[in-house]
């Protein structure tokens, strides 16, 4: 029986950081509200005027964790990646991060499913390795938000909580027996709920109304990502206590077995009540929200790849993860580090 192992972990955010008071010569903001309501202190953005994109935060983050499984890019045969946040409508971010890391010839597959992108992109890799179809994939969540948010007293609702960034990692097929402490991914589980779609949508351009999808004239602030913030609060607390327990109770596992928790990052707020209602000890709650911001796709491998980093994610470790977000979508996974 053929099993995932991650090999290797990395990450990357541009250089450039907004402290909340930079924010105030944006927007009617204030450091005090954004860190009372969400925990963030600051986010990364990349240089407006630079043209980076998702793609390349990707491949900074990639390079990383190639370095870190000791591999050549070439064992790589096949690429997921996870983004909100395109290069481009079309082609797939994948095809020009492909060509950017130089591996031609391999699937290079877009995940947009958001905030949980990352979760279904491991999901995928993983069934891929377990079929036998692929050996050795490369999962990369990347984000370039800051150039698509509304950086202004009408969007700051949504243009505080979001930072741009990446994270990678290589998956390598195993086979064999594994004992408990074989690192390998037990599980992944993926959830939606279309009929959610627009509580955090971005909704032009869009097929979705008569005339040409690109409006440019007609818009007044539909180009940029609007929230209902208290509904999406409310059903990120409810689905990922259920699908962090649904991994649990599908592993046969308990609460205290599980050594660490890298959930999603949204909100500060969010991650305390979903440890005060599965009653997780604040010692085993590994957050980043304070320095990042959400990076949305690229927030749980940042989270693995900082909790490695910090000394608190340790080869033979049990971590569960989840992530909620636009679409609805969440999911779950446990990994054996
Ligand atoms: O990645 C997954 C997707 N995202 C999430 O999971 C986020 C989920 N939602 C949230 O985290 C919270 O709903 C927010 C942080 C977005 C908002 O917090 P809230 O406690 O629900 O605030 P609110 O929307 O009820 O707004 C309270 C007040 C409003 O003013 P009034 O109407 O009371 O006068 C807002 O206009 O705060 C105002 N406000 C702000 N004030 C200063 C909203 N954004 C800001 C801001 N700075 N950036």
């Amino acid at each position: 029986m053929k099993f995932s192992q991650i090999i290797g972990v990395g990450s990357y955010v541009p250089p450039r950081v907004w402290t909340n008071q930079d924010l105030t010569a944006l927007m009617d903001t204030s450091d005090e509200w954004i860190q009372q309501r969400t925990g963030i202190k600051q986010r990364h953005w990349v240089d407006q005027d630079s043209g980076t994109c998702s793609s390349d935060l990707g491949l900074e983050a990639a390079k990383k964790a190639i370095e870190n499984a000791g591999i050549e890019k070439e064992q790589i045969d096949m690429i997921c990646f996870a983004t909100l946040s395109p290069d481009h409508v079309f082609p797939g971010t994948a095809c020009f991060f492909q060509a950017k890391l130089g591996v031609p010839g391999i699937p290079a597959l877009d995940i947009r499913q958001q905030c949980s992108g990352f979760i279904y992109a491991l999901s995928v890799a993983d069934q891929f390795i377990k079929t036998g179809a692929a050996k050795t994939v490369l999962v990369v969540g990347a984000e370039t938000h800051s150039r698509a948010l509304e950086k202004n007293t009408n969007g700051r609702d949504i243009a505080v909580l979001f930072g741009d960034g990446a994270g990678a990692v290589v998956l390598r097929a195993a086979e064999g027996s594994k004992d408990a402490n074989t690192s390998h991914i037990l599980s992944t589980h993926l959830h939606a709920d279309g009929r959610f779609a627009k509580e955090l949508w971005l909704e032009e351009p869009s097929m979705a109304r008569a005339g040409d999808w690109m409006q440019v004239k007609k818009m007044t602030g539909e180009q940029f990502p609007k929230m209902n913030g208290k509904a999406v609060f409310v059903n990120a607390v409810r689905r990922m206590t259920e699908v962090l327990n649904e991994a649990i109770d599908a592993n046969d596992l308990k609460l205290v077995d599980i050594d660490l928790f890298i959930v999603h990052q949204a909100n500060q707020r969010i991650n305390e009540a979903v440890a005060k209602a599965m009653g997780i000890p604040e010692e085993k709650v590994f957050n980043t929200i304070d320095r990042f911001g959400n990076t949305t796709a690229a927030t749980i491998p940042i989270g693995f790849d900082e909790a490695v980093k910090a000394g608190k994610l340790k080869k033979g470790m049990l971590v569960a993860s989840a992530a909620f977000g636009s679409g609805f979508t969440w999911a779950s996974t446990i990994i054996r580090w």
